[in-house]
């Protein structure tokens, strides 16, 4: 089961937290595996230090550093593995940071910087990945191929104090949706997890209590190895037919999304014509009561 023997698996932000357990799950299922993560010094040597562990339970790996957000860097990581290993088979974006503001008080630059590495990040990746397997696919040969995005449930309930992170985790999901659809007539899958795990990014503030490992030493929940199984079962052959799936993961669950639908579809009452002010109050006052908690769930918004 799971076994990725031939494969060939590129992780962005793997020199720590999710991304380098999720790289070491993979390597361990036999993928051969590119660490990527920014060229600054701690982080090339946190990288390094991933691809030496690989290496020391027998497993193949090697380090492109760069920035994920860049064309020519995601290029050039693009072609790094293509030059090592010859392939592409499993793409995971994973690299990022938090700027965190409400949204009166983000400069411009905390907006941007976020959604650059993380929106931008999974784009430029995506596009790369998904050109050279259609390119693969259009010349006649077999293509294998896997895309992992990493949302966040900051994108479906509102995060108050993440505008820029929210905002660009759910855009990840409408662009692995899109690209779950274009691919499918490949046989490539495009899936979404929602992590939860204590790492240099939930280590401080709010997070790092919720998340802090069980002083009695039982199960931690948040430790971030518990996320990468799932990485590694999307990426296998088994996971063949699950596409255009969002799963929150952490701990010992697994919980499937559902696909937004609508609550309730109302028609007006007045036949097929435009909508009057009054008429609108009419119908929809009702579901707007004292008892109305928001439909996106746990973070609701308190009834005015
Ligand atoms: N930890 C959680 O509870 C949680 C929850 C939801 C989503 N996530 C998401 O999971 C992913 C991994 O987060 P983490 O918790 O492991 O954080 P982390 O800070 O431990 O790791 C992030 C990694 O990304 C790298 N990185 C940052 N900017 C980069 C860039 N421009 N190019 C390449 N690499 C870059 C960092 O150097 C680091 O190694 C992120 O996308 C994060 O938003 C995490």
């Amino acid at each position: 089961m799971g076994d990725l023997t031939g494969k060939v698996a590129v992780i962005t932000g793997a020199g720590r937290g999710l991304g380098r357990e999720e790289a070491m799950q993979l390597a361990r299922q036999g993928a051969r595996v590119v660490i990527n993560d920014i060229n600054l010094p701690d982080a090339e040597e946190a990288a390094q230090a991933t691809v030496e562990e690989i290496k020391a339970f027998g497993g193949e790996a090697i380090a492109v550093f760069g920035d994920c957000a860049d064309s020519t860097d995601a290029e050039n990581l693009m072609k790094a593995t293509l030059d090592a290993y010859g392939d592409l088979n499993i793409m995971v974006n994973n690299a990022g940071f938090c700027r965190d503001k409400t949204i009166f008080g983000m400069s411009d630059d905390e907006f941007d910087s976020v959604v650059r590495v993380h929106l931008r990040g999974h784009f430029v990746n995506m596009r790369n990945a998904t050109a050279y397997w259609r390119d693969k696919a259009k010349s006649g040969e077999q293509v294998y191929g896997r895309l992992i995005s990493t949302s966040s449930e900051a994108a479906i309930y509102g995060s108050a104090g993440q505008p820029n992170y929210a905002s660009a985790k759910a855009g990840i999901i409408a662009m692995t949706m899109g690209a779950a659809q274009l691919l499918a007539k490949y046989g490539i899958t495009a899936n979404v997890i929602m992590p939860r795990a204590l790492t240099d990014m939930t280590a401080g503030g709010q997070t790092a209590e919720m998340f802090a490992p069980p002083e009695d030493g039982s199960f931690h929940m948040f430790d971030p190895a518990n996320v990468a199984p799932l990485v590694g079962y999307l990426a296998s052959p088994e996971a063949e037919k699950i596409s255009g799936e969002v799963m929150v993961v952490w701990g010992n669950e697994v919980s499937i999304l559902q696909r937004p639908k609508a609550l309730d579809a109302i028609a007006n009452p007045k036949g097929a014509q435009k909508w009057e002010v009054d008429d609108l109050h009419s119908a929809l006052a009702s579901h707007y009561n004292d008892d109305y908690v928001s439909v996106w769930g746990g973070y609701s918004v308190p009834p005015y």
